[in-house]
């Protein structure tokens, strides 16, 4: 929510800004605006316009302002409609001080009234604004010094924050500070960068540094200063960058949806390698998983889905309960959590506010936190005893796909893992599961050099307004992904149901010719049966059912087939082409695959 960057240095500011902007894009795109300071002592250079990066892009068009310092912003709305004026950066009654912000500022009401009353005059209805004009008087206080004005002003605060300020007084300093939000350092040579993730600055530098709670970051381009809210030093944690600035473009992709569905053989590979006989014990070291009496995992949209497999394995592999919770209920209902509880929360982001919050509410209560993260440096690994990351490598599509199906094999490595702690997985168990996961890779390799077909079978079904999916067992949460990728990306309704709850009320939306998706079981399954029953169910009332398996089912009108596995791992294989599906949706209604309506990435607002 919101893409925040800073940079400073030798280099002409207005590249790396925007550069980092399109990076960060697929945080929010309401609006996008960038100050610079061109003229030092003179008001700041700014250009904010409402709508996607391209809007600005095309106002700014041959305009390339001479400056060493700026900060950039691309928004998604939450205090005030996306409009130019509301746009960030916001500026000071001087037009000398800008600030952009991530977040919501909670208590911007009654700091308004005061600051109206003390003479401030504003333009936008944003949340942000009164902490410009805040920060403004409080630089007053410190005779000019922008960091120790930001200390004072963030103890005011209430609420989520990554801020960013520059003044033309001070050219090439930006002071930065975060609460609940992320803010990473990007360390360069004779260059510093600040942003909201890393992939902002990796075409840059690789090196970067890690900002805590509560945290203010001065840098030029020659110093960086982290510090805590009362000025004492901090020295914060250095890291490198796995992967490189290919890796967060879309190589001759149409879009970073497809390639991310299409990276998904070598995700799944990385986030395997090395750990199907066992978690490596440095990821475990800070964690005691002995006298556990149950596990809770909490996440939210795709991540939930990736729990709610989980959950099966887990359950089943460890002999241990398993409950699967929305963090944004979780955190609001005063759970029964103490130290025996395992909480398990999964973030391809690791910043998503209502997951951290839920984690935060059941470590306060003495539980254990092991977390699922695709994101180094993020925050929610940094508050948990121990984090099995998942190496999907940075996902820059709205919609999730390959960190999904990263998720899924973190859930099966911990299920076995918890199961040979609790010494109830068998040496054959352990092995032929170890097995089944190390064939996944090719296996969807198999299934993405055949999908070809299902895009001319999606458009069929172009116009329908609404698409139903079914699933029993895992397929049931499978069923509910496949659903979730088709609302985001097609705007159609679509809803995910458990074959056996169909009677109970969902077979009343069939009518002549809906499309129902079936997951059909693995032939090896009991369950296959069953599913085969609900799909003559649903025929029977006019349904054209599309049946995705291993094996071909008669009643069907479409087959899609996909590699027989263990019944567990096959939710691996069977969103493939449903994200499939929900891909060539979004292009044949004309919508915008990599940032759907409404949408963003990383949710760090309540
Ligand atoms: C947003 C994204 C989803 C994602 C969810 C959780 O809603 O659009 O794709 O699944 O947040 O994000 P997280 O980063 O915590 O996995």
């Amino acid at each position: 929510m919101c893409g925040i960057v800073g940079y400073t240095g030798k280099a002409q500011a207005l590249s790396p800004v925007l550069e980092g902007l399109r990076r960060l894009e697929y945080r929010g795109y309401d609006s996008a605006g960038i100050a610079l300071v061109v003229t030092p002592g003179a008001p700041l250079w700014i250009e904010k316009r409402a709508g996607k990066l391209a809007n600005l892009e095309e106002t700014l068009g041959a305009n390339k302002p001479d400056a060493h310092s700026g900060i950039g912003h691309t928004r998604w709305a939450t205090h005030g409609g996306p409009t130019d004026t509301n746009a960030h950066p916001h500026l000071d009654n001087e037009g000398k001080l800008a600030l952009i912000h991530n977040g919501i500022i909670e208590n911007y009401v009654e700091l308004r009234a005061e600051l109206e009353k003390r003479g401030h005059v504003f333009k936008s209805e944003t949340d942000t604004e009164s902490v410009v004009h805040l920060l403004s008087d409080a630089r007053k206080a410190h005779n000019g010094d922008l960091a120790a004005a930001m200390r004072e002003v963030c103890s005011q605060l209430r609420g989520s924050f990554t801020l960013l300020a520059i003044h033309a007084d001070e050219p090439g300093r930006i002071v930065g500070a975060r609460r609940n939000s992320p803010l990473v350092v990007g360390v360069g040579q004779g260059e510093n960068f600040l942003a909201s993730d890393v992939s902002a600055f990796i075409a840059y530098t690789k090196h970067a540094l890690e900002l805590g709670q509560d945290e203010v970051v001065d840098i030029t381009s020659s110093s960086i200063v982290v510090t805590d809210l009362a000025g004492t030093i901090i020295t914060p944690r250095e890291y490198e960058i796995s992967w490189d600035a290919s890796a967060a473009e879309r190589g001759g992709f149409p879009h970073f949806m497809l390639k991310e569905i299409y990276e998904q053989p070598k995700s799944i590979a990385d986030t395997l390698i090395g750990r199907t006989a066992g978690l490596d014990p440095e990821i475990t070291a800070g964690i005691n998983l002995e006298g556990i009496s149950k596990v809770v995992i909490i996440a939210c949209g795709t991540a939930y889905h990736a729990g709610l497999v989980g959950k099966y394995a887990i359950e089943k592999w460890a002999n241990i309960a398993v409950d699967v919770e929305l963090a944004s209920e979780y955190r609001y209902r005063e759970p029964a959590v103490d130290g025996t509880t395992l909480v398990i929360p999964i973030s391809q982001s690791g910043e998503t506010m209502d997951t951290l919050m839920a984690m935060r509410y059941a470590r306060s209560h003495g539980a254990r936190v092991f977390a699922v993260c695709n994101t180094n440096g993020s925050t929610i690994p940094r508050e948990s005893d121990a984090v099995l990351y998942t190496h999907a490598g940075p996902e820059i599509a709205v919609a999730s796909t390959k960190a999904f199906t990263a998720q899924l094999i973190a859930m099966y490595l911990i299920g076995l893992h918890l199961g040979r702690v609790r010494g109830v997985v068998s040496a054959e168990l352990s092995a032929e599961i170890g097995q089944e996961l190390a064939e996944l890779p090719s296996k969807v390799e198999q299934i993405l050099e055949t999908v070809e077909p299902l895009r001319a079978l999606t458009r069929q079904f172009r116009d329908s307004t609404s698409m139903l999916f079914l699933g029993r067992n895992v397929g049931y949460p499978t069923a509910l992904e496949g659903a979730l990728k088709l609302k985001e990306l097609a705007y159609m309704h679509a809803e995910g149901f458990a074959g056996g709850e169909l009677k109970h009320g969902p077979i009343a939306l069939i009518d002549q010719g809906t499309p129902v998706i079936a997951i059909m079981p693995t032939s090896r399954s009991p369950l296959h049966e069953k599913m085969a029953s609900n799909v003559m169910e649903v025929k029977a009332r006019g349904a054209v059912v599309i049946a995705i398996g291993d094996a071909d089912l008669d009643s069907a009108a479409h087959n899609i087939r996909i590699p027989t596995s263990h019944e567990f791992l096959q939710p691996v294989l069977a969103v493939v082409p449903l994200q499939v599906i929900a891909y060539e949706m979004a292009i044949a209604r004309g919508n915008d695959v990599d940032q759907p309506r409404n949408l963003a990435k990383s949710v760090t607002v309540e």
